[in-house]
């Protein structure tokens, strides 16, 4: 079976998205933010259904459930799950996460698995030792892009990596899921590098508004960054969090809105303040990134990051789509047909920073941009 793990308010939303996504599939929630999919029919059709879930922030591919009686026993499954499976030395991720009561004890349980497993390998399989977390944490500038906003963001799958996902659902029950290399890097964002797919939200006391957190885990969640240099053109820009990152890093950005942004920003040489409607705004010449958080109903946002890309006005694109109760999700699945056709990877996410929203977030592609006109 595969289990998705969600935030817990969006779990039946997630169900929703699935009933849609996979007709006939067996569901069966197991928590409040865990959903097992328990007939996944064909591998390739499956991943690129699953891929698409926005309310999925967490999936486990062929999770198998088994006993946990002690720390040890739940180490010693482990490793014997791995050996002969993950290839000898090659680096492979551990996450291993709570998924019960209180998540304090919860963690600290997951810590004591983590050092067991570690202690086995010693003992078991040293070349095993050798490939976990051998790949750096850190995302460094000049190959994803520096992401000063938050520290010690994982960087996404290399193609060599596998990913061994451990899930305690009591404490003496776990599911485990084994994604053996090249499938986690294949997976396009399905498969979260970060542990159940839960990235904390950031936080800059400096910024305008707390809107920041969003464009900042976008990034992470893309495994780039609007670098020193870039072209961003930001719509419904004010009071200006979104334009406040960009230019904090030396990028230049063209904000659009009909109110003013906060009054340092405006006074920035990196700013064009341009006052107006949002969707009527087209760039002279194509950007870097297109940045939208406009408030507007869900179809004029999806319509409006569809007619962007497939202009081929921007190179990358964070757009938020807002809601306004909780009958309009279905209108995501316009996002997941349309976008395929023009980007050359999207995801489609509701972030740990949404309140009733979605984030679709991805890149165009190296082909040439259009000019305008
Ligand atoms: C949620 S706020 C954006 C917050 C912003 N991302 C930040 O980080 O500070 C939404 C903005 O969209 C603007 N807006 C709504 N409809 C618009 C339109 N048709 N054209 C331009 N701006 C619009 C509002 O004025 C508001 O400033």
């Amino acid at each position: 079976m595969y289990l998705a793990l969600s935030a817990p308010e969006t779990r039946p939303f997630l169900e929703q998205e699935l009933i849609r996504a996979l007709p006939g599939s067996a569901l069966e929630p197991l928590g409040d933010s865990l959903l097992a999919l328990k007939r996944p029919g064909d591998w390739p059709e499956t991943r690129a259904a699953l891929g698409l879930t926005a309310f999925a922030r967490q999936w486990m591919p062929d999770a198998r459930s088994f006993p946990v009686p002690s720390i040890r026993v739940a180490a010693e499954a482990l490793v014997t799950g791995l050996i002969g499976v993950i290839p000898d030395g090659a680096p492979w991720r551990l996450h291993i996460e709570p998924r019960f009561g209180g998540v304090e004890a919860g963690r600290h349980r997951c810590g004591w698995i983590r050092e067991a497993v570690v202690e086995q390998l010693r003992k078991r399989r040293r070349s095993l030792l050798k490939g976990l977390d051998a790949v750096p944490r850190a995302m460094t500038a000049g190959t994803n892009g520096a992401c000063p906003s938050i520290p010690g963001a994982c960087p996404l799958f290399s193609t060599g990596e596998s990913l061994v996902q451990l899930l305690l659902v009591s404490p003496e029950m776990a599911f485990l899921s084994v994604l053996v290399a090249p499938e986690p890097s294949r997976s396009q964002g399905w498969v979260s590098p970060f542990p159940s797919g839960e990235v904390p939200v950031a936080v800059d006391k400096a910024a305008p508004s707390r809107a920041f957190a969003k464009l900042a885990e976008s990034e992470l969640r893309m495994g780039r960054a609007i670098r020193a240099g870039d072209t961003c053109v930001d719509l419904g820009a004010a009071p200006g969090s979104w334009t406040y990152q960009p230019v904090q890093r030396g990028a230049r950005v063209v904000a659009v809105d009909r109110s003013p942004l906060r009054e340092d920003l405006m006074r920035s040489p990196r700013v064009t303040f341009h006052q107006g409607d949002a969707f009527r705004f087209v760039p002279e010449t194509p950007v870097d990134w297109l940045l939208c958080d406009v408030i507007a109903a869900p179809e004029r946002s999806i319509g409006l990051v569809l007619e962007w890309v497939r202009e081929r006005r921007c190179r990358h694109f964070v757009v938020t789509i807002k809601f306004k109760g909780h009958d309009d999700y279905a209108q995501l699945d316009i996002l997941k047909r349309e976008m395929p056709r023009h980007v050359e990877s999207f995801q489609l996410l509701h972030l740990c920073a949404n309140k009733n929203e979605a984030c679709v977030f991805g890149t165009v592609g190296n082909g040439p941009l259009k000019d305008a006109g």
